[in-house]
């Protein structure tokens, strides 16, 4: 398909629709990785309150390095799955011996952190370091499953679907470009009945066109 016209119909939409989130409004690292670590595994509206006590007790990397990890537990109460605390005041300290608690900016070092997988690792160079690493979340696997019309489970095509993601991701808006593909996922292109009116990529959607988008992604079987 059209690269170019998937790019510029998702930007568009974006720039027109995209969700004002706390997050999108800084490029301090250390705070877009502490807001991509919330949201590993928990909603949005959730995070937002918590993220926002998080900056005022830990403005700096310094800061969270520093605390004892009972008063970082603490202000994680309620966010569950504990152990992205205790892995982020790890990294902290991490980052602050070994490249000065300046976030690193490439993506093997980045992985090599405790609790950081490929899409968190995408989501915090993309929106932090504007680099055009892709993403592939559960939002974004249903997003490019319908795109294509996947056949079998995301599960089962795995590398396919980072290909794709890696294919796409704008190399000259790459921030945009992957908070535009998540707000796709959260906000249109929805599990059970997608808001096809309002999605920008219909014309280039093959489950829209086969009218398949309650049918893609397949449930994953075990
Ligand atoms: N989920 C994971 N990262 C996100 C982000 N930056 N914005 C919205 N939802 C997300």
């Amino acid at each position: 398909f059209d690269v170019i016209e998937l790019r510029r119909s998702l930007l568009n939409w974006y720039a027109q629709t995209g969700r004002n989130l706390p997050w999108r409004n800084s490029s301090d690292p250390y705070q877009i990785w502490i807001s991509e670590i919330m949201l590993q595994q928990t909603q949005v509206k959730t995070v937002i309150p918590y993220y926002q006590s998080w900056l005022e007790a830990f403005p700096t990397i310094h800061n969270l390095a520093e605390a004892d990890l009972q008063t970082v537990l603490k202000l994680w109460q309620g966010l569950g799955y504990y152990a992205r605390a205790r892995n982020l005041h790890a990294c902290a300290q991490q980052i602050v011996q070994q490249y000065n608690g300046v976030f690193p900016y490439e993506l093997e070092a980045v992985l090599s952190l405790p609790g950081i997988g490929r899409t968190t690792a995408g989501g915090i160079l993309s929106s932090a370091y504007n680099l055009p690493i892709s993403i592939l979340d559960g939002n974004v696997k249903r997003v490019l499953a319908r795109l294509i019309a996947l056949s079998v489970p995301p599960g089962k095509a795995l590398k396919s679907l980072w290909e794709l993601s890696d294919q796409l991701v704008d190399s000259n808006h790459p921030r945009e470009f992957n908070q535009a593909l998540m707000d796709l996922g959260a906000t249109v292109c929805t599990p059970k009945t997608p808001n096809c009116s309002e999605c920008p990529w219909t014309l280039y959607c093959q489950a829209y066109l086969l009218n398949l988008q309650s049918q893609i992604p397949m449930r994953e079987i075990s």
